[in-house]
């Protein structure tokens, strides 16, 4: 083992600041679902540019609440990338629909825009790209795909908050977005997620699917008996954010920014530092994009030493993560219909990647051990 400090592959910053705003809600009449979460909304809606937020207790959650809210159902189909965490697929599932998976992109490993139109069915409801690493994908090519077939583009922004493409913030690209706010994202609320959208009739939807399908809206409902009545009028789930983690959200928020410069720096200074490691390839971030750098994805170029470069920098003291197996190699998908899908380079992405660490409080000290201890790994062992 190392005596050099362990470095996980992310973690929250959480400050004085942040501990003050969840405290002074603690000594509040508020705990669950009050003003703190509406202000947290606005603030994230302006932060990011859309028109509405619909804040939940996780990305999946806003997962699930956005594909309902885009009117996903029973036998339908969503296309996305299978090199995500299983939740993009799972809240398809949970909604019935099911899922057609498509090829990535060997720089980006996001979702390739040429792989889609042959994807699409009848039954297709949704294209949606994931934002892998933080690097938003080709939006406007995703764009044009989506257009010739008349489907709509729902985002999912888990690793992206921060980021933007060809001048455009996240929350924008899509006509919905999902965040995570889980504490290895860009901003966290322990766990807790997010619908941005500037469509005001998504955001009805999702809100509602957030509070069990429950309406006050008198347009709505079916009677009025009184101040007091409210009917559920579809179903829906207990998904609420509360007042504290939302206090704690909005005080995260006001640090997004410096956030992320922190991680575009540290995502530079390992450009520069392992730019000579010919048996590694680094991440790219294309012309135009700005990457939020969640991941700082390496992949090793032989698959078959990816293995050992772990267990090895694992020893160092690295808190290195392989992101992600695709999706449809999860038994439960092997089983439930998915045994005969392959997607080539989302497969080799997966066999070769190695995330480093990146999270805004490493200092430039603790990434210079880091990358010590990967140079000093990679040159034993490739
Ligand atoms: C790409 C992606 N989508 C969705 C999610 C789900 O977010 P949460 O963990 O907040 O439910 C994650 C979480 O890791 C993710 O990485």
């Amino acid at each position: 083992m190392s005596n050099q400090p362990f470095l996980p592959y992310g973690r929250q910053w959480v400050d004085e600041a942040d501990i003050a705003a969840v405290v002074e809600v603690l000594r509040g009449d508020f705990l669950t679902t009050g003003p703190a979460v509406g202000q947290f909304e606005q603030r994230l809606a302006a932060a990011t540019g859309a028109s509405h937020a619909v804040a939940c207790n996780s990305g999946t959650s806003a997962l699930h609440m956005m594909y309902a809210a885009m009117g996903v159902g029973q036998g339908d189909e969503i296309i996305t990338s299978p090199l995500t965490f299983a939740a993009t697929a799972n809240a398809a599932h949970y909604l019935g629909a099911s899922v057609k998976f498509v090829d990535v992109t060997p720089d980006t490993g996001n979702l390739d825009p040429a792989l889609i139109a042959a994807a699409v069915t009848p039954r297709t409801k949704l294209i949606v790209p994931v934002d892998f690493g933080g690097h938003p994908a080709d939006y406007d090519a995703i764009h044009a795909v989506a257009a010739a077939h008349n489907l709509p583009v729902a985002a999912d922004a888990a690793h992206s908050l921060g980021g933007s493409y060809h001048g455009r913030p996240v929350g924008t690209l899509a006509t919905a977005t999902e965040v995570s706010l889980h504490p290895v994202k860009p901003i966290t609320t322990a766990e807790g997620g997010a619908v941005l959208t500037s469509d005001a009739g998504i955001a009805e939807r999702a809100a509602r699917f957030r509070t069990h399908g429950i309406t006050r809206d008198p347009a709505l409902l079916s009677s009025d008996e009184g101040p007091w009545f409210y009917e559920q009028i579809e179903l829906g789930f207990n998904y609420r954010l509360t007042d504290v983690q939302a206090a704690l959200g909005s005080s995260q928020l006001a640090k997004l920014g410096a956030f992320i410069a922190r991680r575009q720096a540290i995502a530079a200074r390992y450009h520069e530092a392992l730019a000579d490691l010919t048996a590694v390839e680094l991440p790219t971030e294309r012309a135009g994009v700005k990457s939020g750098w969640h991941l700082y994805a390496l992949r090793v170029r032989d698959a078959a030493r990816r293995r050992p470069l772990f267990e090895r920098l694992r020893e160092l003291g690295l808190g290195v993560q392989v992101h992600y197996l695709p999706v449809y190699r999860h038994p439960w998908y092997r089983a439930n219909g998915y045994a005969d899908v392959t997607c080539p380079n989302a497969d080799d992405y997966y066999a070769r990647e190695i995330s480093l660490p990146v999270f805004p409080r490493m200092t430039d000290a603790e990434q210079d051990s880091a990358i010590e201890r990967i140079r000093q790994a990679v040159t034993e062992l490739l």
